[in-house]
């Protein structure tokens, strides 16, 4: 099999990594992605050893040819891919102006995350799971219902983009707007809505080929991220928040997650 995961330097996205190469074959590959190269084989580094093999790979999710460029190597190398979690995020804290930092913001979480979509969705063998980490938020309950339809309407991952973006210049220009303070939240609803628009082309033959195409929320984890909003003292570890998604990634396919948003193996209906 053949595994990889994005923003894996540190947090859920390197427990992902350690899970699945404890829980894959020495037989197997799972890619350790990031933007930096040092970090990246820092991390690989810090693997226990043991199980599948863990392969450092160059992945800045904000750069708009990344994607397309590793999934062809890995479409060259393999010939396909099995697991896929979309993770990387951008950290931002509760003092960072959201004038000046949404332009990176979309570009690493939303951007990035169609790109993914766009880049693996086709590479996926047979049993394959090509799965976002978005959160709880991500769903229209924490929209102004004003704002729902530009996330419902939408039929190509193209037309969601069409909308962060929109989000994103009315946010940099300073405007009044129904759109919540709280950035994550826009930019969880979009990383939803992309998977809803993408696994909405791909449903029928995705299923026959027993596919996964889905949103996961990991709940709340004890990371330097959430530490900068929420107390998390007591909140699970990256590694006890992994398991949840790594069984999504492993066990047998449940048809009705697919193209929804998922947690603790349950749907989190979207509207
Ligand atoms: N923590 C929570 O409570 C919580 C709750 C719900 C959902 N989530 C979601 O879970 C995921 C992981 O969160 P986390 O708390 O583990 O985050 P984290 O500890 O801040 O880790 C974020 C990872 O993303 C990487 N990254 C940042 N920009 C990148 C880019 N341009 N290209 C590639 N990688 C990039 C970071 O790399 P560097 O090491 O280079 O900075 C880091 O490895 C996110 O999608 C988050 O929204 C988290």
């Amino acid at each position: 099999m053949i595994a990889l995961v994005t923003g894996a330097t540190q947090g859920l996205g390197l427990a992902l990594v350690e899970g699945l190469a404890q829980r894959l074959e020495p037989t197997d590959t799972v890619y350790l992605t990031g933007r930096d190269m040092n970090r990246v084989m820092t991390a690989v580094q810090s693997m226990p050893g043991g199980g599948a093999k863990v392969r450092g790979e160059l992945l800045d999710v904000a750069d708009p040819t990344a994607a397309s460029l590793v999934a062809q190597q890995i479409q060259e190398r393999h010939g396909g891919i099995d697991i896929v979690f979309g993770n990387a995020v951008m950290r931002i804290g509760p003092d960072d102006d959201p004038r000046e930092i949404i332009d990176t913001y979309t570009q690493v979480n939303n951007f990035g995350t169609t790109r993914l979509l766009k880049s693996f969705a086709p590479l996926l063998n047979d049993n394959g799971r090509l799965l976002i980490v978005a959160s709880s938020l991500g769903t229209l309950h924490h929209l102004a219902p004003v704002l729902h339809k530009r996330f419902t309407e939408p039929s190509t991952m193209d037309e969601i983009d069409e909308q962060i973006a929109n989000w994103r210049d009315t946010t940099m220009q300073g405007r009044v707007s129904a759109w919540p303070a709280f950035i994550n939240i826009p930019s969880k609803v979009g990383q939803v809505a992309a998977v809803r628009v993408l696994a909405a082309e791909r449903r029928e033959p995705d299923l026959r080929r027993g596919i996964l195409i889905a949103a996961v929320c990991p709940g709340m984890i004890n990371t330097p991220t959430s530490a900068l909003w929420w107390d998390v003292s007591t909140a699970p570890t990256p590694a006890q928040a992994a398991k949840k998604l790594l069984d999504l990634a492993l066990d047998p396919l449940q048809p009705e997650q697919y193209g929804e948003l998922v947690r603790d193996g349950e749907v989190v209906p979207f509207r």
